[in-house]
C-alpha cells in the first residue's frame, strides 16, 4: 500500500487510515473521525429495526469503516451480503486491507458508485449514501435499487445551500426556497427529504423518513421505502411551503418507537443525550420551533427565565413542550407566539 497509515480503532472495527492531519477531498482515502457519531448513528438504526438478513451496498465507502463496524456489530442473521464501494483505487486498497485486518468478509468494489448500483441487478435492502456534498449525482440510482421495504441513508454536506447561505444553489439543486434563520437547518433538512422522495416518487416509491437529524455540518435521513402510487400520492400531500420556504416535507422526521428502540440500545452517553432530545421532540408533529434568545431579543424581554423553567410553563398550560437538537436556543411545542411571550414576560 502507498503512503503512511495508522491504525485506530472505532466502535468494533480496527481500520487503517491515512496519517495526513487535515481532512479534505484530496486525501487518498477518506476517513472523518468527526463522522463516528455519524456511523454510530447507522450501526444504532440497523441494530433497532428488525429487519434480517440485508443486502447492503456502500457505493461511497472510504476507508470501508462503516461496513465493517455493521459487520462487527450487528447480530448474527441481519446481513445477508454487504457490498463495499468506493471509485478511489487507494480507497479500493485500505477496503480490502482493512477487511482483512479485522477479518470480516464483504464484497469490496472498486466502482463508480452509479455503475456499483446499476450494475447490480437485484435489490438492496439497505443504500447508504455518504458523498462529499450533495447527494443529487446517486440519487436516481439508488432509489430504483433499492427494495420494498428497504432502508435508504442520505448524508448531505452542502448545508451551505439547504440553510440558505446560497438560495439560488438551493433552488437549483433541491427545486425549494430555503431559510436562513434559526430554522434553516429544519428547513434544510424538510427540503433535502422532500428531493429524495420526488426522485424516487418517479419510480412509484414512496420514502418515509424514520430518523434524520441535522449536526455539525452535516444533515442525514433514514427513509423506509415502500411501493405503490397511492402511497406515493399519501407523501406527495405533505410537501407544502413553510414561513415563505420550500417547498419541503411538512410530515414527521422520526418514527417515535425506533428511536425509543435505538435508545435502549445505545450505551453511548454522547449519543444518548441526543437520541434523547429527538425522542421529546418527536412527540411533536409540526414543522418549527420556537428560539428563546431570539423571541427575547424582539421582544424586549431581558430576564430569561432557565429552560426548564419555560418548558415547565408550557407544560402546566397543558402543552407538550421539549428542547430541539437542531437549535440549543430552541423550544419546540405547539404553543403560540403570543402565548410564549406573555408567559414568559
Ligand atoms: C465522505 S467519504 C465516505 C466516508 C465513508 N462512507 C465513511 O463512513 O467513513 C466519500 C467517499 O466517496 C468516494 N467517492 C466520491 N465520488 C465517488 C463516486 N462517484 N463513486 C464512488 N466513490 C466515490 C470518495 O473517494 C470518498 O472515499
Amino acid at each position: 500500500m502507498t503512503g503512511k497509515y495508522n491504525i485506530i480503532e472505532e466502535g468494533k472495527a480496527r481500520i487503517k487510515v491515512p496519517i495526513e492531519s487535515r481532512i479534505s477531498r484530496k486525501l487518498p482515502v477518506f476517513y472523518n473521525p468527526v463522522m463516528k457519531f455519524n456511523r454510530d448513528m447507522s450501526v444504532l438504526l440497523l441494530k433497532a429495526v428488525s429487519d434480517k438478513s440485508l443486502r447492503i451496498a456502500l457505493p461511497l465507502a472510504g476507508t470501508g469503516v462503516r461496513g465493517i463496524r455493521l459487520l462487527k456489530e450487528l447480530r448474527k442473521g441481519k446481513i445477508k451480503q454487504i457490498i463495499i464501494n468506493d471509485h478511489s483505487k487507494e480507497a479500493f486498497r485500505i477496503i480490502k486491507s482493512n477487511l482483512r485486518l479485522n477479518k470480516a468478509k464483504a464484497c469490496a468494489e472498486n466502482l463508480d458508485a452509479n455503475a456499483l448500483l446499476l450494475k447490480d441487478s437485484g435489490g438492496f435492502d439497505h443504500i447508504d449514501i455518504d458523498p462529499f456534498g450533495t447527494p443529487n449525482p446517486f440519487l436516481n440510482n439508488a432509489v430504483q435499487r433499492l427494495s420494498r421495504n428497504g432502508i435508504l441513508a442520505v448524508t448531505a454536506t452542502d448545508t451551505s445551500a439547504l440553510c440558505g447561505s446560497f438560495e439560488n444553489a438551493c433552488k437549483r439543486k433541491y427545486w425549494a426556497i430555503p431559510l436562513h434563520n434559526y430554522l434553516m437547518q429544519e428547513a434544510g433538512l424538510r427540503i433535502l427529504i422532500r428531493k429524495i422522495q420526488l426522485i424516487a416518487s418517479q419510480f412509484d416509491k414512496a420514502l418515509t423518513p424514520i430518523f434524520s437529524y441535522s449536526k455539525d455540518h452535516y444533515m442525514r435521513v433514514f427513509l423506509r421505502c415502500k411501493k405503490g402510487k397511492q402511497e406515493v400520492d399519501r407523501i406527495l400531500k405533505q410537501h407544502s411551503t413553510f414561513r415563505n420556504a420550500g417547498p419541503m416535507w411538512l410530515g414527521k422526521l422520526w418514527d417515535r418507537k425506533l428511536v425509543k428502540k435505538m435508545l435502549s440500545l445505545c450505551k453511548d452517553e454522547t449519543s444518548r443525550k441526543f437520541l434523547n432530545i429527538i425522542y421529546n421532540e418527536s412527540a411533536m408533529n409540526k414543522p418549527g420551533f420556537h428560539d428563546i434568545h431570539n423571541l427575547c431579543k424582539t421582544k424586549k424581554i431581558h430576564n430569561i427565565p432557565s429552560f426548564d423553567i419555560i418548558m415547565k410553563k408550557i407544560r402546566n398550560q397543558g402543552n407538550t413542550a421539549s428542547r430541539t437538537h437542531f437549535n440549543p436556543n430552541g423550544i419546540r411545542s405547539y404553543i403560540s407566539e403570543e402565548k410564549l411571550v406573555r408567559m414568559i414576560k
